[in-house]
């Protein structure tokens, strides 16, 4: 491995039936980087990142996590050697307490004597919840009460208390509000700071391309390309989203706010 590669996954397979989600994807994810990840819908953007992520598995292909082969049976085990993901659909289980969701696989913090201490999960709840800036949601809450919102910004409590080397956003940027993005966008900075890594996921080019060291680029399931800064442009990006030159309006741009507005 190549001494700042952080994570490498390298020829993955994954289909579903007949449908051919990932097929000989490679992709390796630097320290102290943003990478993103672009493709259209259907492009594999989410198989890719959840096989990381450990919510599912592949059907081949290998993964190393700093230099040593990465195999996990599921996210929680995924978590606990630095790896987290912001799904793009729920994240967080309706009838299961805010606190439960945050430590979910990782109760056993809590257990003395053989008894799970409700009480120390819901204060270690609070506490993470404070430290991101967000007091409108406790540990003892149900999170079936709770907005998709909300319900995100339990799983970003989870990953600023896992405090993971790599953390994977797939897409849901745009499904928080200004605060929530602000949380997020520092979130991130952190990891890259601390020598961690963001495999940033969007379908918005200007998004992408504002936040993102490299770029990766995905189309039907297949590695086309990973992009260096200054191969960066959109019509570029396009022509290797859909692989042909396409018109200049194709893509509608409503990602408004920018990263300095938030850092
Ligand atoms: N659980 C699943 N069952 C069946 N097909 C799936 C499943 N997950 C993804 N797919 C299919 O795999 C392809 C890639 O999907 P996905 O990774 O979600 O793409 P993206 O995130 O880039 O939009 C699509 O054709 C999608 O319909
Ligand atoms: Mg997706």
């Amino acid at each position: 491995m190549s001494q700042d590669n952080l994570f490498e996954a390298h020829n993955i397979y994954k289909s579903f039936g007949a449908t051919k989600a990932l097929a000989d994807v490679s992709l390796t994810i630097r320290s102290g980087e943003i990478h993103g990840l672009i493709g259209e819908n259907g492009s594999g953007k989410s198989t890719l990142s959840t096989i990381i992520a450990g919510v599912q598995k592949s059907d081949s292909g290998q993964m190393l996590f700093k230099g040593l082969d990465y195999t996990v049976s599921d996210s929680a085990e995924a978590v606990g050697k630095g790896i987290c993901i912001l799904l793009q659909e729920q994240g967080t289980f309706a009838n299961m307490s805010v606190a439960e969701n945050i430590f979910i696989g990782s109760e056993k913090m809590f257990v003395k004597n053989g008894v799970l201490s409700v009480s120390a999960m819901m204060k270690a709840a609070d506490k993470v919840l404070n430290e991101i800036g967000v007091q409108h949601i406790r540990g003892s809450d149900d999170c079936e009460s709770l907005s998709f919102e909300d319900r995100k910004l339990i799983e970003l409590a989870r990953t600023a208390y896992f405090d993971p080397s790599v953390f994977i956003v797939d897409e849901t940027s745009t499904a928080l509000s200004r605060k929530g993005r602000g949380i997020l966008y520092g979130m991130m900075k952190k990891r890259t700071e601390q020598g961690g890594a963001v495999l940033f996921i969007s379908h918005d080019i200007d998004e992408i391309m504002e936040f993102c060291d490299r770029i990766t680029v995905l189309r039907d399931g297949c590695f086309v390309r990973t992009l260096v800064k200054s191969e960066y442009a959109p019509s570029l990006i396009k022509q290797l989203m859909v692989g042909r030159e396409i018109g200049e309006h194709y893509y509608r741009n409503d990602f408004t706010p920018t990263m300095e507005e938030h850092w």
